[in-house]
C-alpha cells in the first residue's frame, strides 16, 4: 500500500509532483482545513500533513492522525501547531527556515517605504482626482537616512532586513531574546538594546520579526506604542499576536504614532474595523514571502521533510526538523 500525504491546500505544483512520484497525495481545497474538525474527520488515513499555518494542528487532530508521522509546516512559523502534543505521540515536525529570509525581508522593505512616504494615501488622492497640481507640502514623509530602525527578532529575516537598512542609511538598533555575535554587529553596525521600553523610545520605525511565544504575545501593547515618537512607524511581518491590535488602531486614530504596515493580524483573517480605517495604515493579507520562488522552496523544503522521514533516511539530513 503506498504511503498517503495531505497537502492541504494547492501549492506550487512542482511541489506536489515531487512528492507523487513517491507516494499517494490529496490535495485539498482552499480553506477546507482552517478548521480542527475537517482535520479530526480527515487525518486518519494520513502518514504525512503539509499544513499551512492556517490550519490549526491542535492535540485532537494529532490524536486523530494513527498514521502520522509528520507534520511538514508551509511556513518558518510554527505556532499552529501543539509541539507537545506531537512529541508526545512521536510525530515529527519541521518548518521552512532560510528560504523565506530573502523574499520577507524585501517585503518588509516595501512596506517601510510605502507608509514613510504615504503611497497608500497618495494613490487615493491621485485616484480620487485631488492631483490638480504640484504640492510643496503634499504627502510630506519621513526620510529613512539617519532614521533608527528598532528591529525586535534578530533572527535571519530580522538581520536581512538590517542589511537593507544600512544601505538605505538607517541607524540600526534591535532587541533579541539574547544578543547576536558581535561579529554580526559589528557588520550590521547594529546596537543591542536591552529593553523592549528603551527601543522603542528610540526607533522611528520599529519592525517586528520574532516568533509568536508566550513572551511575545502582546509585546507591542499600549504602553510600549505610548514611548515611540509620534511620528513613529510600526511594520509586522511577524504574527498578529505580537501586536494588541486595538492598542494599534487607536494609536493611529489619536494620532499617536506616523503609520503602520501590517502583514499579519491578531485574528487572522479577520482585520480590526478601526485598523482599516486608521490614518497612514498599509495592510496586506500575510503575503510577506509571497514570491514564486520562496513559495517554491518553501514547499520542496517540507517535501524534503516528509520523504526524509518517510523514507527513514538520516535525521542529520533533515536540517528543517523543529522535533521528533
Ligand atoms: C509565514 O508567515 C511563515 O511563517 O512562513
Amino acid at each position: 500500500m503506498p504511503k498517503k500525504v495531505l497537502i492541504t491546500e494547492p501549492i506550487v505544483s512542482s511541489v506536489i509532483d515531487k512528492l507523487e512520484q513517491f507516494y499517494e497525495v490529496d490535495v485539498g481545497e482552499r480553506d477546507t482545513y482552517n478548521e480542527e474538525e475537517t482535520l479530526i474527520e480527515d487525518i486518519p488515513e494520513y502518514d504525512a500533513i503539509l499544513p499551512m499555518l492556517s490550519n490549526p494542528i491542535t492535540k485532537k487532530v494529532i490524536e486523530a492522525g494513527k498514521n502520522l508521522k509528520i507534520i511538514a509546516n508551509h511556513a518558518v512559523g510554527y505556532n499552529n501547531i501543539d509541539l507537545e502534543a506531537a512529541r508526545k505521540h512521536n510525530v515529527y515536525v519541521a518548518n521552512t527556515p532560510g528560504v523565506l529570509t530573502e523574499s520577507c525581508a524585501e517585503f518588509t522593505m516595501g512596506l517601510l517605504i510605502a507608509v514613510a512616504r504615504h503611497f497608500v494615501e497618495a494613490q487615493r488622492y491621485l485616484l480620487d482626482g485631488q492631483f490638480k497640481s504640484w504640492e510643496p507640502l503634499g504627502f510630506l514623509g519621513k526620510e529613512l537616512k539617519e532614521s533608527s530602525l528598532g528591529i525586535v527578532g534578530m533572527g535571519r529575516i530580522g538581520q536581512a532586513v538590517a542589511r537593507r537598512a544600512q544601505v538605505f542609511g538607517m541607524d540600526i538598533i534591535y532587541h533579541n531574546r539574547s544578543r547576536v555575535s558581535k561579529d554580526i554587529e559589528n557588520e550590521l553596525n547594529a546596537e543591542y538594546v536591552d529593553k523592549i521600553e528603551d527601543l522603542a523610545t528610540r526607533s522611528d520605525v520599529l519592525t517586528l520579526h520574532c516568533p509568536l511565544t508566550e513572551e511575545t504575545h502582546h509585546l507591542i501593547d499600549t504602553d510600549i506604542i505610548s514611548l515611540m515618537p509620534d511620528d513613529a512607524i510600526l511594520l509586522n511581518t511577524s504574527r498578529g499576536p505580537v501586536v494588541d491590535e486595538a492598542a494599534l488602531a487607536n494609536a493611529l486614530h489619536e494620532e499617536k504614532i506616523g503609520g503602520a504596515g501590517i502583514d499579519v493580524f491578531e485574528y487572522e483573517p479577520e482585520v480590526h474595523p478601526k485598523l482599516k480605517t486608521a490614518p497612514n495604515c498599509l495592510l496586506t493579507p500575510h503575503m510577506a514571502s509571497a514570491t514564486y520562488k520562496t513559495r517554491e522552496a518553501i514547499g520542496m523544503l517540507a517535501a524534503e521533510a516528509i520523504i526524509g522521514i518517510l523514507e527513514d533516511k538520516p535525521k542529520s539530513d533533515l536540517p528543517n526538523l523543529i522535533q521528533a
